[in-house]
């Protein structure tokens, strides 16, 4: 079928309130696809078709019968397709690109109105796809548990699998940082500050502030985190500034360590910038061993 046959159908099959929901639900999912490298073509194809069970199934089933429909009536073949329409409600464990996108453009499309932190989940979905799809478990999670509805045990199994993950990329973050700390440290950098920011921005989970006496110790300083990084298994994405040694920049990913000069660290004042985040206390024992009580 064509996508003009496709929609043809459709329009025949739904309610018009549902036919537009499917609409506004494929032109999201194309948006998401082409934000982050995915087909566009499947992803609109995916949207197009997601809830084409609607009207022949329960909330419940509708997925799993549509993507039988999908399959039988409109003639999809595509197994990433079809696997996308079978997750859409409840997703699951370790989903595809395509399933994350159509999961969260169901959640999001133009015409939902009622959930509530949509305009957030709207910005968050193109900031970091895996939070989003957390996130939109959990509120359905509360919701259903609220309105006493059946809840698919699908819907949990798939929240706990996301929700442990990034725990695990927390704690990774967290070992990143300590080995940072303790190579900034073993090459005496002035007050190291560590801020947790997880919470408050999705660029890095941590910031490392520090500042040399002069240029050379500021290049030192990089130097060994860079080395003691790198032992450990993580390159560094990108360094700014080394040269003048006014502000190096060093990009993990997951953490980011400045190291300034004295002056340009007072001047540029990091930490009230990021006053949101939560700066590790007594961080020198927490580089150690992970907790924040005095040694
Ligand atoms: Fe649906
Ligand atoms: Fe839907």
């Amino acid at each position: 079928m064509t996508e003009q046959e496709i929609c043809s159908k459709l329009k025949t099959v739904l309610k018009p309130k549902r036919y537009q929901h499917t609409l506004g639900v494929a032109e999201t999912a194309v948006r998401l696809a082409e934000h982050y490298g995915a087909s566009v073509q499947k992803a609109r194809l995916a949207g197009l078709l997601h809830d084409c069970g609607k009207e022949a199934s329960d909330a419940l089933g509708h997925a799993e019968v549509g993507a039988q429909l999908a399959e039988t009536v409109y003639g999809v073949t595509d197994p990433e397709i079809l696997s996308a329409i079978r997750c859409h409600t409840t997703g699951k464990p370790g989903m595809s690109l395509l399933d994350k996108i159509l999961f969260v453009a169901d959640y999001i499309e133009p015409g939902r109105e009622q959930a509530p932190e949509l305009p957030r989940l709207r910005q968050l979905a193109f900031q970091d796809l895996d939070q989003t799809v957390l996130e939109i478990l959990e509120e359905t999670l509360a919701y259903l548990k609220e309105s006493g509805v059946v809840i698919d045990p699908r819907t949990q199994e798939t929240c706990d699998y996301y929700s442990k993950r990034k725990e695990h990329t927390m704690d990774e973050s967290k070992r990143m940082t300590q080995i940072a700390y303790q190579a900034l440290d073993e090459k005496k950098a002035a007050e190291i500050t560590v801020i947790d920011i997880a919470k408050v921005s999705t660029i890095a989970d941590y910031f490392v502030i520090t500042n040399g006496e002069n240029p050379s110790h500021v290049q030192a300083l990089v130097e060994n985190v860079q080395e003691k990084m790198f032992k450990a298994g993580y390159p560094c994405k990108s360094v700014e500034g080394f040269r003048a040694a006014n502000w190096v920049l060093l990009d993990y990913g997951d953490i980011v360590v400045n190291v300034f000069s004295r002056e340009d660290r007072r001047f540029y004042d990091l930490e009230r910038i990021w006053r949101d985040g939560r700066i590790v206390e007594n961080v020198e024992s927490w580089a150690k061993d992970g907790t924040e009580e005095e040694a």
